[in-house]
């Protein structure tokens, strides 16, 4: 089988979770602010706070920006329910916004109808890894005085205008799923250039304890959405690998372009124009009047697993008769991710696209 991802993991992470174990320090130790320190420093912030999952960096970030009843967010419709889910659950509403169809990222010609008094921040998400049109998205913020969260969960090692993501705006949320380019396991981090916001977001994450006094004191209603010690050790492995793992993941996508280049009825991803993509998926879109899924059970039958792009939220029976947002919907219904994973090899990279095209041409054949 062709995974359509696999964690790139190897003696080096075996040894940290190892000496971690060995120290019987397991949380709050020195991993997790050397991991913190390796992530603000690719990001280019001068904070980082790690966290246990990318919908839990989000979910502080709305926090901490002071979100509640009555206000808005802004939220892309194509991306992970867990983006509206957070702002939900602060009291707040989720806005939800159309798409690009080439990108699959925020439209932001949509966003000046549905920003109002209310709306309180713009979460714009680099999905697949592929930086949002973050200059326009942060002008309109800007001159309204609202922040942006950037939903970098996919985009470690992306950069928009030669900036990594994650630091273009007031605070950057990141996910080290398995799926994503980094993993340890779970786990997340957020990344900002204001002190006063990150020592907000690390008593959030700790039961909202300040390190005051002897004992410390309860500033706040806070959580613990701490990241481990053991997460953070395979973490800063893991960082040690990232330009390897982009550099491949390029490398393999370039191939795929290539080679799935002209193949009709697919619609192939693009990287604009000063948007440097880490590749994290490799998102197509069969073309309407073709089922995607034939497409991606026929691949599955040839030992090559694919899934679709991602969901989009207006489907979701939580946000039934939310925003129209048609070019989500049909991305939602035709889109699909190939597998591409630096485990991959260049014969994989062909068997997947000589798969593609000879099903989509019996496809198209059948038409
Ligand atoms: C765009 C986006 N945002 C947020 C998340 C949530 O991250 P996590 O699974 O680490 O909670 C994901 C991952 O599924 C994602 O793809």
């Amino acid at each position: 089988m062709i995974r359509l991802a696999a964690p790139e993991l190897g003696p080096e992470e075996l040894q940290a979770v190892a000496e971690v174990l060995a120290s019987g320090q397991l949380v709050q130790g020195a991993r997790v602010r050397e991991f913190e320190e390796r992530v603000a420093s690719v990001v280019g912030t001068p904070h980082a706070i790690a966290v246990s999952s990318g919908t839990a960096a989000l979910h502080l970030a709305v926090l901490a920006l002071g979100i509640g009843p009555g206000d808005e967010v802004i939220v892309p419709d194509f991306t992970w329910p867990g983006c509206a889910n957070v702002v939900e659950l602060a009291g707040a509403r989720a806005v939800l916004a159309d798409i690009d169809p080439r990108t699959y990222n925020l439209a932001p010609a949509v966003l000046p109808a549905l920003i109002s008094p209310r709306t309180k921040a713009i979460m714009a998400v680099h999905l697949f890894g592929l930086p949002a049109d973050m200059s326009p998205i942060m002008k309109l913020a800007r001159d309204r005085g609202i922040p942006v969260i950037e939903d970098a969960a996919c985009a470690l090692g992306s950069t928009y205008q030669g900036r990594p993501c994650g630091g273009l705006d007031r605070i950057g949320c990141f996910s080290f799923h398995p799926r994503k380019i980094l993993t340890t396991g779970e786990g997340g981090m957020l990344t900002t250039h204001d002190g006063a916001l990150a020592e907000r977001l690390r008593a959030l994450r700790n039961h909202g304890l300040v390190a005051e006094g002897k004992y410390g004191r309860f500033t706040s209603a806070g959580l613990n959405l701490r990241l481990t010690e053991f997460q953070a050790a395979i973490g800063i492995a893991q960082m040690a690998r990232l330009p390897a793992m982009v550099a491949r993941r390029r490398e393999l996508a370039a191939a795929l372009l290539v080679q799935l280049a002209g193949c009709p009825g697919v619609q192939l991803p693009v990287e604009p124009d000063g948007h440097l993509t880490n590749w994290q998926s490799f998102v197509v879109t069969i073309a309407d009047g073709l089922d995607r899924d034939a497409v991606r059970d026929a691949l599955r039958s040839r030992d090559i697993e694919a899934t679709i792009g991602t969901h989009a939220i207006s489907a979701q029976p939580a946000y039934t008769g939310r925003e129209a947002c048609p070019n989500s919907l049909r991305a939602y219904r035709q889109s699909l991710t190939l597998p591409l994973h630096p485990r991959m090899t260049d014969a994989d990279v062909s068997t997947v696209a000589s798969a593609v095209r000879n099903i989509l041409s019996e496809t198209e054949r059948r038409r």
